[in-house]
């Protein structure tokens, strides 16, 4: 828990600062362009969950996007671990961030930057409310569709967002709890901040294109692997999901989701449905478990 009456700690370019003085240029670049990436990683019980692989994938982003960084894997890990634990928190949600910085001059170029680098640690955050976990979401189809690789490829998990809140008000102002889109083909992608599966006769299917790679994603194969529940990854369409047995969501904030309605069709099957309560039982032991863990307290 986060202690009493304590500011939360930051992490900003090598220092540890209380949140009030932690603060940035209005000429940085990831709040004049949204010109940044960003993970987002967990802990429960005390443990951080895959934390190799979160810190693996930020570097793609920053190997993709450009972007310095003046640590490297090693201790960008270890300043992860020392923020939640000057936070005092045992449940977290941890983000970190890295921004192309202020430039020298108003007209640079984006190659030669002093990165901004942040991490903040918050309580753990859960996508869905009690409700929403026992009782499944209502989802909904985006009139928006995802980035594709060729324009801006889904696996940066990039600063540049404003098309996920465009979608969530679309989502929102029509009721709904979420949404998912579709990619330039018209094939399921993902949400704006989840993965999205479905089962079928016995089957998992999860799109393997147009979508970030998540890590909870790939958790929840490796899961279905152990249980046997046979996987394809394989292009799904808006038909495939409104005739599913079970559709949930994944992402490191709360696992499966279950979803009971796909823009109007309420599912025939339960929400949750007895392979995505299995595997997020699954999910939830293995982090009980402190598998895949890096404790904060060692
Ligand atoms: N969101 N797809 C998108 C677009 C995401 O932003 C996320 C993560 C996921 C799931 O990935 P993972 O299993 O690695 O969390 C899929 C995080 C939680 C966020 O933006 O806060």
């Amino acid at each position: 828990m986060q202690q009493d009456q304590q500011e939360p700690v930051v992490y900003l370019n090598g220092e540890y600062l209380p949140a009030s003085r932690a603060g940035i240029s209005v000429f940085d670049q990831g709040f004049l362009l949204g010109d940044g990436v960003f993970d987002v990683v967990s802990a429960w019980k005390g443990s951080i969950f895959k934390l190799r692989q979160h810190v693996n994938r930020f570097f793609d982003s920053l190997q993709a996007a450009h972007l310095h960084t003046s640590l490297n894997r090693e201790q960008w890990g270890e300043a992860i671990i020392e923020t939640v634990r000057r936070n005092g928190l045992d449940d977290a949600s941890i983000r970190f961030i890295i921004t192309r910085g202020v430039p020298e001059q108003v007209v640079a170029d984006p190659r030669v930057h002093q990165p901004t680098e942040v991490i903040w640690a918050a309580p753990y955050i859960f996508l869905g409310d009690e409700q929403q976990r026992s009782q499944g979401i209502r989802l909904m189809v985006s009139q928006l569709r995802g980035f594709a690789s060729d324009t801006l490829d889904p696996r940066y998990k990039c600063l540049s967002r404003m098309h996920f809140q465009l979608a969530k008000v679309e989502a929102s102002a029509a009721g709904y709890d979420d949404l998912v889109w579709l990619n330039k083909d018209g094939f399921v992608a993902e949400g704006p901040a989840s993965n999205l599966f479905m089962i079928r006769d016995g089957i998992l299917y999860t799109p393997a294109v147009d979508i970030l790679h998540g890590i909870t994603r790939q958790t929840f194969l490796e899961l279905a692997e152990r249980a046997g529940v046979p996987v394809e990854l394989r292009q799904l369409t808006v038909y495939d999901l409104c005739t599913a047995d079970e559709v949930f969501t994944t992402s490191t904030a709360g696992g499966a989701l279950p979803v009971r309605e796909i823009s109007g069709r309420t599912l025939r099957g339960p929400a949750p449905g007895p392979i995505t309560r299995e595997l997020d039982r699954l999910y939830w032991a293995s982090r009980e478990a402190g598998e895949h863990g890096t404790p904060i307290h060692s």
